[in-house]
């Protein structure tokens, strides 16, 4: 079979949809090739992640990644959710077929720009070059 079973549940019963009101963090992200578009909102409490809720605009698997993404960082330290990669999201899963490994890639790219919107809205420094991974257009540290 081409998806997981968690591939499948995930698809058909997507976890924490919606929008969050007054989020904390707002990330959106897009796939220029595959024209896909994703959202997740948070509501911080005490620097923990208290609610993520994802829009996507996109595949099944990228809703499969959106949802179990949201699921995973509920809860956690903020940091910590930076820390989600896309592969954990794949393992998460299950796995994906390899020419779906983009979509996850979006997954963890919302979360690092809906924390990176939390960051800055709260004047939290941090390093730049944690959300180089993101794409350009967010990062305006080219040439470091
Ligand atoms: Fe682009 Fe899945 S095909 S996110």
């Amino acid at each position: 079979m081409l998806y997981s079973e968690k591939v499948m549940d995930h698809f058909r019963n997507p976890r924490n949809v919606g929008e969050i009101e007054n989020p904390d963090g707002v990330g959106e992200v897009g796939n220029a090739k595959c024209g896909d578009i994703m959202r997740i909102t948070l509501k911080v409490e005490d620097g923990v992640i208290a609610d993520a809720k994802f829009t996507t605009f996109g595949c099944g698997s990228a809703i499969a990644t959106s949802s179990i993404a949201t699921e995973m960082i509920m809860g956690k330290p903020v940091e910590e959710a930076l820390e989600l990669s896309n592969r954990a999201v794949v393992e998460a899963l299950d796995g994906l077929p390899t020419h779906k490994i983009h979509c996850s890639v979006l997954a963890e790219e919302a979360v690092k720009a809906a924390v990176k919107d939390y960051y800055d809205k709260n004047n939290i420094t941090y390093d730049p070059k944690i959300f180089c991974g993101l794409e350009c257009g967010s990062c305006h540290h080219h040439g470091e």
